[in-house]
């Protein structure tokens, strides 16, 4: 029987192999993603992993992958269609309309942080639970809050380090614009269609836009001569994209118009971006977003102003190891193990570790009987910083040895002035590096 993790999902572990799996690093990223939502005023929200699969269909459009070919459908014990969810934009409008969260305007500013399931060909950056960081503000409409969001994306990855990226942004204009943009886009590809990719062809007929995405080398030379979407927009989507790259400049972020980026969820309108790095390969897309005005109101909501973006930890994470700064980040480390000798002194040790817990002292008790040779060699291999040895002793007098295993030094301390000792524990911890 194959009891395995299933193709493209992947566990997190204290201290992984593939070192990107290591949940110290996720905490990490996570902690930072958080503290950036705080800096920025947003107010977390969550959705459960599983809806209507109608939802997804209706608003992140049937004709995209992510519905037409990566979703997780399945009849649950009712009998209803349920998906897991793709993406957590949709979900987020549900959650608003549903619970009638409309007021005021000026707070509706949400993230969220959790799994996503798309059922995709698994392989280097892509995977078919991965996890997001996601933004999504409600009813702004001034081109400003673009130019935010999208700075705000590019903070946290400059508060990660990430160094070297660029936003590549674009307008996807109103239904009018595109749809204008899509009759000459289908002029022009009608003499060359024939040639290319089945996925573009298929697109052709049911999705033309998403052409401009194609990964196929011979559709990009195509696609490089087509007309550009920026052409067609109206004089007043062009104004606002206008104003955002006039803002983005005036920040300092670095940006890129990419009139061929469309994005693969058919809901934007507007301003579009994305930040991809160097160091993904194919799978290069950081983290991405846009404007997309209408969705509430698709799903029987109010008619609101929508921008959002969502990011990939794993991809995060990825690229943290790949530029060396993941060496930097250390999994919390283990203050103290008690060693106790016999049963007496387990319940002492016991006790005593409780009462430094609540002084915030991270430190186990080692009840596996272990020679104390071998309890220093397996603190030393756990990353302990000190050992204390509880016997007859050291019960009998109060007072016990401190060991620091970084060097092996011993100190004498009272085991009746708790405040003393974590005071010690905690003053000499960061010497153990200096040491080594
Ligand atoms: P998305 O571009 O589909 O947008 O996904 C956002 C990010 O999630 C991608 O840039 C990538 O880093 C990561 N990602 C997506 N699929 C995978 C995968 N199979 N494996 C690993 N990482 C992946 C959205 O989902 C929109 N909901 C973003 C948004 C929010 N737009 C407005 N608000």
């Amino acid at each position: 029987m194959d009891i395995g993790t299933l193709p493209g999902v992947f566990d997190i572990l204290p201290k992984a192999k593939d070192l990107w799996r290591s949940s110290y690093l996720w905490q990490y990223v996570e902690a930072v993603c958080r503290k950036l939502a705080h800096d920025y005023a947003l107010s977390e929200i969550r959705t459960p992993l599983i809806e209507r699969a109608d939802l997804f269909c209706r608003a992140v459009g049937e004709e995209t992958d992510i519905v037409a070919k990566e979703m997780y459908v399945f009849q649950d014990r009712g009998g209803r269609e349920i998906a897991l969810r793709p993406e957590g934009t949709v979900s987020v409008m549900r959650a608003l309309i549903e619970n009638n969260e409309f007021t005021p305007i000026q707070t509706m500013r949400y993230f969220y942080i959790g799994p996503m399931f798309r059922y995709d060909r698994p392989q280097a950056g892509r995977y078919r639970q991965h996890h997001q960081f996601g933004v999504e503000i409600v009813g702004i409409e001034a081109p400003e809050q673009d130019a935010e969001a999208i700075a705000m994306m590019m903070q946290l990855f400059s508060r990660l380090g990430l160094p070297h990226l660029t936003a590549h942004i674009n307008s996807l204009g109103n239904a009018t614009s595109r749809a204008n943009f899509r009759e000459a886009l289908l002029k022009y590809l009608e003499a060359h269609i024939g040639s290319m990719s089945e996925d573009s062809q298929r697109r052709f007929v049911r999705n033309p836009l998403r052409i401009l995405d194609s990964k196929d080398p011979h559709d990009q030379e195509i696609v490089a001569k087509a007309p550009s979407i920026l052409d067609y927009l109206s004089h007043e989507d062009g104004a606002h994209f206008e104003r955002v790259k006039e803002m983005l400049s005036a920040l300092g972020i670095p940006y890129h118009v990419s009139p061929l980026l469309v994005r693969g969820l058919d809901y934007y309108q507007k301003t579009v971006f994305e930040v991809t790095s160097g160091k993904l390969g194919a799978q290069n897309s950081l983290g991405g977003g846009g404007r997309y005005d209408g969705l509430l109101q698709q799903l029987g909501g109010p008619e609101l102003p929508l921008f959002g973006f969502g990011t990939g930890l794993e991809r995060i994470i990825q690229v943290l190891i790949r530029e060396g700064l993941a060496e930097k980040i250390s999994p919390p480390e283990l203050t103290l193990v008690i060693v106790p000798m016999d049963e007496k002194a387990r319940g002492k040790a016991l006790s005593f570790a409780e009462e430094l817990r609540r002084r915030s002292v991270r430190c186990l008790v080692d009840y596996t009987g272990k020679r104390i040779k071998n309890a220093v060699a397996a603190a030393a291999d756990a990353g302990a910083c000190w050992l204390l040895v509880l016997g007859e002793r050291e019960l009998e007098t109060g007072v016990g040895a401190l060991k620091f295993l970084a060097d092996g030094a011993q100190t004498e301390v009272s085991l009746d002035q708790v405040d003393v000792l974590v005071h010690r524990l905690l003053s000499r911890h960061g010497e153990k590096e200096a040491v080594q």
